[in-house]
């Protein structure tokens, strides 16, 4: 046999279908309710989640093939509740490919939630602005996204059980769920921009010289995560949004260099206003 290839009577490594099983199962096991909804909080902005009634949490270590995360401000926990009576599904904090999981696992935790029946999900993240007049606390409601991580979750075997090999992209970010929060935020007169997020890898900010890149590419934020997510979503056929929290004026743009904590209390500045955003729109997106 040559190096490097599997055994005939080695049992193959489980499928995404079948891990995502045994996370159900293992889920199911402790909660019973059925989310009709799904919101991932990013960086600094996990609280939300403790707020809702009849909370139910299950840390991500606690479920087969998951890990909890490693970085500040992202505790690891899916919390289930009910916002305004609607029963819900969050992800407290996300895994990140720059914590060195595979796409698979950094994707694995939405993928749960779509397989729980939620019908919509909106991803919340921390980013950097790229719009010189733009300002640390603002709001990015995300059209569109270009993916410069060089990772799609859906390279490696087709399941076509999980859904098409080429999935359409055209309207990846839903103009209904869209119009939604744009009409909560609206009547709450919370100011919402919109614009295309750039997800690179990360860890390390970007250079002066990849800011401009990605300005001239037509990006409006910059961040390290949600790209991924959106992807395995529409490929599972979830309707998906997503909400920036423009943490910081992208690097270069400030005359201070970027930091974590920066990014996190500003992030944190704005749990009222994500608060509103987000309760508005379950109620909306997951109403009878
Ligand atoms: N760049 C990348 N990711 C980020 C930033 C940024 O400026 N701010 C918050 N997440």
């Amino acid at each position: 046999m040559l190096p490097g290839m599997a055994h005939a009577s080695q049992s193959p490594p489980s499928s995404i279908a079948a891990r995502l099983e045994d996370c159900i199962f293992a889920i199911k096991k402790r909660v019973a309710i059925e989310p009709r909804v799904g919101v991932v909080l990013g960086s600094g902005l996990g609280e939300f989640a403790d707020s809702l009634d009849g909370l139910v949490k299950i840390p991500y270590g606690d479920l087969p093939h998951m890990a909890a995360p490693g970085v500040d401000g992202h505790p690891g926990n899916f919390c289930f509740g009910r916002a305004g009576g609607v029963p819900v599904v969050c992800m407290q904090g996300r895994l990140h490919l720059y914590e060195g999981h595979p796409v698979e696992r950094v994707v694995q935790g939405v993928r749960i939630m779509g397989r729980l029946g939620a019908r919509a999900i909106l991803l919340t993240n921390a980013a950097g602005g790229l719009e010189p007049t733009w300002h640390p606390g603002d709001l990015m409601l995300v059209t569109d996204h270009l993916n410069l991580s060089g990772v799609s979750p859906l390279v490696g075997p087709d399941d076509g059980t999980l859904g098409p090999r080429f999935p359409d992209m055209t309207a990846a970010y839903d103009p209904e769920l869209r119009a939604s929060l744009q009409a909560v935020a609206r009547a709450a007169g919370i100011p919402l921009r919109e614009g295309v997020y750039a997800g690179l890898l990360g860890p390390q900010y970007e250079t002066p010289a990849e800011v401009r890149m990605l300005r001239m590419l037509g990006a409006h934020a910059v961040g390290m995560s949600t790209v991924q997510e959106v992807i395995a979503l529409r490929h599972m056929g979830v309707r998906v949004g997503a909400l920036s929290c423009i943490t910081n004026l992208a690097a270069g743009s400030s005359g201070h260099p970027l930091s974590h904590a920066e990014v996190e209390a500003t992030a944190r500045s704005r749990r009222a206003q994500l608060v509103t955003l987000l309760t508005g729109w379950i109620q909306r997106v997951g109403g009878a």
